[in-house]
């Protein structure tokens, strides 16, 4: 049932942690290790995709077989993903892209004072983006990353952008989620379906996560 859904379709990931320069030297970001998204490129390919991932920032190697193009800014993360969108039949958000940047990045390095203000702006939000532009025939899995409400969160995620399927983690946690080998999630689709996967490591999970959203399309589409 819906095993050969990835076969010759185009995936398209974004995996890591975006980086928002303060200065020459300085950035704001986050604890993203790109496991989790490798994970996904990686069963994709193996699964007969044609595989791109745009990534921010990642500490650990891109797996063989599987075409990276570096955005470390989300901005830059958003231009990549925006000229690739178009021809993804799949496409999967699981970097950690920052939710903030600094209003003005310092052309100098910063010099040591007694206090220092920052002032932040939202950045844009990528999948919320796609979210807006896409075609029914596409597929749009979102990640969320939640420390408190996690069910109510993850649901108003999914409907706020406008997603096929969305998978919740709890980055409360330090055996799983963020730089983590394993990880456990709850993958929620559009349909009302809800799914459950025990802490395993991201590899396995990742496989796993292809597979049921393979059965849940062939079973509702
Ligand atoms: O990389 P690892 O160390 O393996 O860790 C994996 C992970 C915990 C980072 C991953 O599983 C995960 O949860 N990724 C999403 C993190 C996140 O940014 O979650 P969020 O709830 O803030 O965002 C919701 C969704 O919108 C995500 O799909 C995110 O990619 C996307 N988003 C968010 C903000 C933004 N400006 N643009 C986006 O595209």
């Amino acid at each position: 049932e819906g095993g050969s859904f990835f076969s010759g379709k185009f995936v398209l990931l974004t995996v890591g942690a975006t980086q928002e320069p303060l200065d020459p030297v300085r950035f704001l970001s986050n604890r993203s290790s790109g496991k989790m998204g490798f994970a996904l490129a990686e069963a994709a390919l193996r699964r007969g995709a044609r595989v791109v991932v745009v990534a921010g920032a990642t500490s650990v190697p891109p797996p063989p077989g599987v075409e990276v193009r570096r955005a470390l800014r989300t901005e830059d993360m958003l231009h990549a993903v925006e000229e690739l969108f178009p021809a993804a039949d799949v496409f999967i958000a699981a970097a950690a892209v920052a939710d903030y940047r600094p209003k003005s990045v310092a052309l100098q390095k910063i010099k040591k004072g007694n206090r220092l203000v920052l002032e932040l702006e939202p950045t844009p939000d990528i999948l919320m983006e796609m979210g807006k532009r896409r075609r029914s025939d596409q597929v749009l899995v979102g990640f969320a990353a939640e420390t408190e409400n996690l069910e109510a969160n993850a649901r108003d995620k999914l409907v706020r952008k406008n997603l096929d399927f969305l998978v919740l983690n709890d980055v409360s946690r330090a055996d799983v989620g963020f730089e983590a080998d394993e990880n456990e999630v709850v993958l929620y689709d559009r349909w009302g379906g809800r799914f459950t996967f025990p802490r395993e490591d991201k590899r396995v999970l990742a496989d796993k996560l292809l597979e049921t959203i393979a059965a849940r399309l062939a079973a509702v589409r």
